[in-house]
């Protein structure tokens, strides 16, 4: 009979058995999938997993230290951690095409972690957080050339390493059900979709850092006051976005003219299609006056109503 703690036993005894005494390569991204599989791995082989954690600059507000305080705190997994936010930003530089910026910031995460793991030794496995959603899909890729969707983690094909793909027979809510019993906490296990790209496609057109700290202060007001109202669970997707648009404004008696925060929040199963969320208009009044009191530069908050299709969830 299946259950989750015959699932770990087995995968556990199949990991040991192909990788016997070599060494194995993890992606960590923070997401649910990749984190899960370096815990399970981890568990099967410890010291002999090697994770590599790509900062770009591009994460959410105490993202990278949530990563490191259960991967290298809690769980003490060799985890290397490369700031590269300077890689990132200069090469985006110039840059405000949607699809331009994604193309840059996948390829630079290759070149990123390309040369950190030539560092490396005597690695023969490259261990990848696959579900069994992601290779039926790639058989169906038609409506991917509305976004390229660079996932941050999708590595060359050409790496000289085995792969190893403990998740490629399971479901999301298995993938968190998992996680739980190896004891992946629940703000990784239950974290909501983020794109590769990161706040590098919520900051619309040009990145700037002062314009990806507006966007990852407002994000983490957003979601506080998510989670203080319990609505975090019934949620699929929820964060702010920076149009490059100025308005006027008035504070105290002074004329203000600055930034707009657009609230994007939905409801979906797949992130196909989406519907806006019902959120209670005393909770969005909450968000809206902490943003513009606390977020320097914004003297404006929108909620966006449009559901997908028309609109996208992302606005890049
Ligand atoms: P859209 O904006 O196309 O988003 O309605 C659907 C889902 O995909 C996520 N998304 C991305 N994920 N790389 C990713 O890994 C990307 O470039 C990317 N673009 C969008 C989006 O957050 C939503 O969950």
């Amino acid at each position: 009979n299946w259950t989750m703690e015959n699932f770990i036993d087995m995968e556990v005894e199949k990991i040991q058995t192909k990788v016997g005494n070599k060494k194995v390569l993890c992606a960590l991204s923070g997401g649910v999938d990749s984190s899960v599989v370096a815990a399970l791995i981890h568990k099967a082989i410890g010291d002999q997993l090697t994770c590599i954690f790509v900062d770009h600059g591009l994460l959410r507000k105490n993202e990278a230290d949530l990563v490191m305080e259960t991967f290298k705190g809690k769980f003490h997994m060799n985890i290397i951690k490369v700031d590269a936010q300077d890689r990132f930003l200069s090469k985006l530089k110039g840059v405000s095409d949607p699809e331009q910026k994604r193309k840059i910031i996948g390829n630079e995460f290759i070149y990123v972690f390309d040369d950190e793991a030539d560092k490396l030794k005597d690695i023969e496995f490259l261990a990848q957080g696959t579900l069994y959603t992601d290779i039926v899909e790639s058989g169906t890729e038609t409506a991917q050339t509305i976004k390229s969707h660079h996932n941050v983690g999708g590595l060359p094909e050409d790496m000289q390493f085995e792969l190893i793909e403990p998740l490629n027979t399971l479901f999301k809510d298995e993938v968190r059900a998992l996680g739980a019993e190896l004891g992946v906490p629940d703000d990784i296990v239950w974290r909501q979709p983020f794109p590769g790209p990161g706040l590098g496609i919520r900051v619309l057109g040009e990145i700037s850092e002062e314009k990806i700290e507006i966007v990852r202060e407002s994000d983490a007001i957003l979601r506080e006051e998510i989670k203080n109202a319990g609505l975090d669970r019934d949620i699929w997707q929820y964060f702010t976005v920076l149009p490059d648009i100025r308005s006027v404004g008035v504070m105290g008696d002074a004329r203000t003219y600055d930034y707009t925060i657009g609230i994007r929040a939905v409801t979906s199963i797949d992130g196909m299609t989406s519907d806006w969320a019902r959120i209670p208009w005393d909770v969005l009044e909450k968000i809206s006056t902490r943003i513009v009191n606390e977020v320097e530069h914004i003297n404006r908050v929108v909620y966006d109503i449009t559901s997908k299709p028309p609109a996208t969830i992302e606005w890049e």
